[in-house]
Formats: C-alpha cells, sequence, structure tokens
C-alpha cells in the first residue's frame, strides 16, 4: 500500500499538536518517526489508525479517502509500548484474536485460523509459548505476541508506537533485528515510532524526524546523521556545542578554533552557528586560545574533557591518551573539529553556567 498525509493539523484546545505534517510512505517500507517526547508522533499513528482524526488535511491510501473509513475498515495492525495482551486468554487465542471477531461473512473457518496461527507462531519464534497465558512471559515474549496479533489479519499497515521503549537495552536490540527480518519477510508497510535515535536509525529504511508537531527532516540514516537539516535535528542528533562563529568566504572563524579540517559552505558571510558532536573535536594545546580545560572524567574508552572560554562552556570527547604529555586541567588548547554543521544566524541556546575549577578526577 501506498499513503500519502497532507497538511494535517490537530490541535487539542490551544495546544497544535500536529501543524501542517506531510508525508509519503511507500508500499513494503520500513519507516521510523523519530522525535523526543510530545512532537506528535502518537497523534500521528492514531489518526492513522482511526482512532482519532485531524482538524484538517487528508490521509489518502492507495488514492482512498481513509478519514472516510471507520478504524475496524482499515485493516490496520497496532502494537503499543504497553500493549496489554488479553490476559484471560494463551497466546493461541491472542493471536487468534482479530480473526475470530471478524464479521461472520468475513470470517476464516476455524481450521483455517488455527492454522494461521500455528504459523505465526513458527515464523515469530514464539510456537513454545503458545499455551502460555501473558503474565507467563517476559516483556519481550509479549511484544513479540502483540506483534502476531497484529499481523494475524494480513494488515495493510503495521503500526508500531514505541514497541520496545520499556524494554531492556539489550532485549531491544534483538528484538529490532528480530523485526526486521519479519518485516523482510513479510514486506507489510511498517510506520515505527520511536524517541531513540539509534533504534531508528538501525531499523528503518527512512527516517522522519518530528519536533513539536511538524517534520523536519526525512531521510536515511546517513542522510540524517552527517547532513541534519536543521539546528533543532543537529541538536538531537547529539550536536550539543553550540558555537558561535563568523562565516568569512565559507569557513568559520571564531577565537580558539581551527576549522581548517571543515569544508568551506557555500553560504553568507556574517554571524552563523557551528553544531559540534563531542566526539569531533579535537583539542591542541595553544596558549594563544581562550579555551581552558576545567575537568577531565575518564569513561575507560574516554576522556572527557570540560572547557570554557569565551563565555561558554561546552565539552569534548577523546579517545583516551597514553602519550607521554596528556592534557591536563588549567591547559589552554584550541578546538579541532573534524566534522560539524554550520546554520546562519546566531546561537538560541543560553551559555551554561561555568563549573569551578577542580582538581583532575582522571586517575
Ligand atoms: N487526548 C489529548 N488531549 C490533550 N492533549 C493531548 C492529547 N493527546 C496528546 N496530547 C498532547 O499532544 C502533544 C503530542 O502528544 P503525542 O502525540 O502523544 O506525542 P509523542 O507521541 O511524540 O510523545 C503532547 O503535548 C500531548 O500532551
Ligand atoms: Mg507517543
Amino acid at each position: 500500500m501506498t499513503m500519502q498525509v497532507t497538511s494535517m493539523m490537530k490541535r487539542f484546545g490551544e495546544t497544535e499538536v500536529l501543524r501542517g505534517i506531510d508525508l509519503n510512505v511507500r508500499d513494503g517500507e520500513l519507516i521510523a518517526l523519530l522525535g523526543p517526547s510530545g512532537s506528535g508522533k502518537t497523534t500521528l499513528l492514531k489518526i492513522i489508525a482511526g482512532l482519532d482524526w485531524p482538524d484538517a488535511g487528508s490521509l489518502s491510501v492507495d488514492g482512498e479517502d481513509w478519514l472516510r473509513v471507520r478504524a475496524q475498515d482499515r485493516r490496520t495492525g497496532f502494537v503499543f509500548q504497553h500493549y496489554a495482551l488479553f490476559p484471560h486468554m494463551k497466546v493461541r487465542d491472542n493471536i487468534a484474536f482479530g480473526l475470530n471477531v471478524m464479521p461472520k461473512d468475513r470470517r476464516p473457518p476455524a481450521a483455517k485460523i488455527a492454522a494461521k496461527v500455528d504459523e505465526l507462531l513458527q515464523f515469530l519464534q514464539i510456537a513454545h509459548l503458545g499455551g502460555r497465558y501473558p503474565a507467563e512471559l517476559s516483556g519481550g515474549q509479549r511484544q513479540r505476541v502483540a506483534l502476531g496479533r497484529a499481523l494475524a489479519i494480513g494488515p495493510k499497515v503495521l503500526l508500531l508506537d514505541e514497541p520496545f521503549g520499556a524494554l531492556d537495552a539489550a532485549i531491544r536490540r534483538d528484538l529490532r533485528r528480530w523485526l526486521r527480518d519479519v518485516h523482510d519477510k513479510t514486506g507489510t508497510t511498517t510506520i515505527f515510532v520511536t524517541h531513540d535515535q539509534e533504534e531508528a536509525f538501525e531499523l528503518a529504511d527512512r527516517v522522519v524526524v518530528m519536533g513539536a508537531g511538524r517534520i523536519e527532516q526525512v531521510g536515511t540514516a546517513d542522510e540524517i546523521f552527517d547532513h541534519p537539516a536543521s539546528p533543532f535535528v543537529a541538536r538531537f542528533l547529539g550536536a550539543t556545542v553550540e558555537l558561535p562563529v563568523i562565516l568569512r568566504a565559507g569557513r568559520a572563524e571564531a577565537p580558539g578554533l581551527d576549522a581548517s579540517m571543515l569544508e568551506r559552505r557555500a553560504l553568507p558571510d556574517g554571524f552563523a552557528t557551528l553544531f559540534l558532536r563531542p566526539a569531533e573535536i579535537d583539542l591542541q594545546r595553544d596558549d594563544a586560545s581562550p579555551f581552558r580545560i576545567r575537568q577531565i572524567t575518564s569513561t575507560g574508552a574516554l576522556r572527557r574533557v570540560m572547557l570554557d572560554g569565551t563565555g561558554i562552556v561546552l565539552e569534548a570527547e577523546l579517545p583516551r591518551q597514553r602519550g607521554a604529555d596528556p592534557l591536563k586541567v588549567g591547559d589552554h588548547v584550541r578546538l579541532r573539529p573534524d566534522a560539524g554543521r554550520i546554520f546562519p544566524g546566531a546561537a538560541r541556546k543560553a551559555p551554561p553556567a561555568p563549573i569551578p575549577l577542580k582538581k583532575e578526577t582522571h586517575r
């Protein structure tokens, strides 16, 4: 199926929750909606499922106006973060539920339903769980069953709202691979909602970054990671350092900044902001630089260096040095980023309060 969402708006009272969403979903793709809590992801998914309605805009699936189609006639499969399976029903019956409640004229015969459930139990690698009750399952097993229930009706589209959000990191990673595999075998068009960047990037063919009711960017993981389209996306993807710079002939200039590793940008001269991830910043001792090391901590593999100067505090993450002359608290250093993103205009974030000079905590 293909889906077009056009100029979709939704407000709850005074709050504009969707502020003009335009999105095309391609047949058979796994698309992730990625955004912070409150950005409107669940609202959009509920509108697609028919559990809520927009104030304006359209939703078209295979050319049909879905805003005129009742939820039960849309054939969507929905899995929520805490989708309570029916506790009094065994796994088999939970999976069969959507088929068992079909109107008589469309409901497959009981033997067909049983065969379908068997097939799904095998396919989802939960054959051994068919006779258990939900209370006898782990969180990860429950979500596999929930997906089985969603798939049983042969949905046109799978809508997954943070389905792994309540699980441990290691189980989430397993389920991610499992889901990708299930998707590749079924080819069911899938919309996966998450606020976890790694999850979105690892799973999805395309990622849709949402912020405050708008789509900020649509692209592959690499496109979004390397070329965030806005300061919002840059910040959301870990560029926590915002350095005010002046652009001259496409080159960023600031006291204490060595921008020689950065490409020139086709941007007009003037004030701009350079967005950096801590891991992109190399530090080189330079007594003329205004940046001074205030604190160094070690994570084992990395050294986290807090700096201040020119009214800003920032963090760099370096591989742990083994050399004879490591950087020390109090040293002046210049910043030598090997990647970065520049947006015109002044930095929006207020500089954080300076932290007191401390003894080096790294041993
Ligand atoms: N039924 C509702 N009534 C009032 N406000 C709501 C309702 N549902 C969601 N909201 C608000 O809409 C915004 C977006 O919510 P949601 O779509 O759940 O975002 P997300 O899933 O990205 O966290 C939030 O500010 C939330 O408080
Ligand atoms: Mg949500």
